[in-house]
């Protein structure tokens, strides 16, 4: 297994080519234009919010909830990112564009939901500040479980603000979701590629990487509070689940898309680590299709996605 330093010397010049795509592919946008702010007005003093503001299902509004409180953190991974890619070079580049890229995320979706009312803006005031106070990031333990994980989880934030702008049943909030989406794509597919070359580097660390990473795998709302009620509610409204977890991300990314099946010259360790993958993603796809007709006979909650 090659070290931190020897991968991200040998894999800058692709991050500085994914990093050039990242930017061609990129059409600016703007929260403010996407914004109703024609359906918003002052907050008393003595506000008080109340779910009759708008009528959504407690799932969509943990959902709202829980995607807006993502996003409002994720700028602090930029502490591990740093850490881990360094500051110089196409890797510090990357990092500083991304993270000014989630900053507009929690500014558009938070703007959205103020003026909406769809959530009451105390609770999520609060939720903002102890998250942001606990100052919790994920902390991979190698360049390539940071790759890895990143590819996972980006495409995972994609799928459920998307599925997320599907429930919320207005127009404006489909779209502010879907623009939001739209930006984690192309998030995704850069650390997607990435690894996609580490694979060629050192394919039995990348492999050994991705098998520890989907094993402890999360939704990345470290911090955010009863985040386990508002997962197992996002999960029963079929937002993000075990089977979109199987059926979205580890199946067309890591079976197919990096084609860790018939990978060739694995060491030892690499063989073990493959072998656990594949074993994992198979029950994941059993336990998705499970809970799924278990769904449709009561509202059984789905345990979380590490659990398997
Ligand atoms: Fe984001
Ligand atoms: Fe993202």
């Amino acid at each position: 297994m090659l070290s931190d330093d020897v991968i991200l010397a040998e894999l800058e010049p692709t991050a500085g080519e994914l990093l050039e795509r990242h930017l061609a592919s990129t059409k600016e946008w703007f929260p403010h234009t996407l914004v109703p702010w024609s359906r918003g007005r002052d907050f008393d003093a003595d506000y008080e919010w109340s779910p009759e503001e708008v009528v959504l299902p407690d799932e969509v509004r943990s959902s709202l909830f829980v995607n807006l409180l993502t996003e409002d953190n994720l700028p602090y991974y930029f502490r591990t990112i740093e850490r881990m890619f360094g500051a110089d070079s196409a890797w510090g580049v990357w990092a500083r564009r991304w993270t000014a890229e989630e900053g507009r995320h929690s500014i558009v979706i938070r703007d959205y939901l103020t003026v909406t009312r769809a959530i009451d803006p105390v609770a999520l005031e609060r939720a903002r500040m102890a998250q942001v106070e606990c100052g919790e990031v994920p902390e991979p333990e190698t360049a390539l479980d940071g790759f890895a994980y990143v590819a996972l989880q980006e495409l995972a934030t994609r799928i459920a603000h998307h599925n997320t702008g599907k429930v919320v049943e207005d127009k404006a909030g489909y779209e502010v979701m879907k623009k939001v989406a739209s930006d984690e794509n192309r998030h995704h597919l850069f650390y997607r590629d990435l690894v996609t070359k580490a694979l060629e580097l050192d394919p039995s660390g990348m492999v050994c990487a991705i098998e520890r990473q989907v094993r402890t795998f999360e939704m990345p709302g470290t911090g955010i509070i009863d985040f386990e009620v508002h997962a197992k509610a996002i999960a029963k409204a079929g937002i993000y689940d075990f089977a979109i977890h199987h059926d979205q991300i580890l199946v067309p990314v890591v079976l197919r898309h990096w084609g860790v099946e018939a990978l060739e010259g694995l060491d030892a360790e690499a063989e073990q680590a493959r072998a656990a993958l594949v074993k994992r993603i198979e029950r994941i796809g059993k336990a998705g299709r499970r809970f799924a007709t278990r769904r449709q006979e009561t509202t059984a909650a789905e345990p979380e996605l590490a659990g398997v």
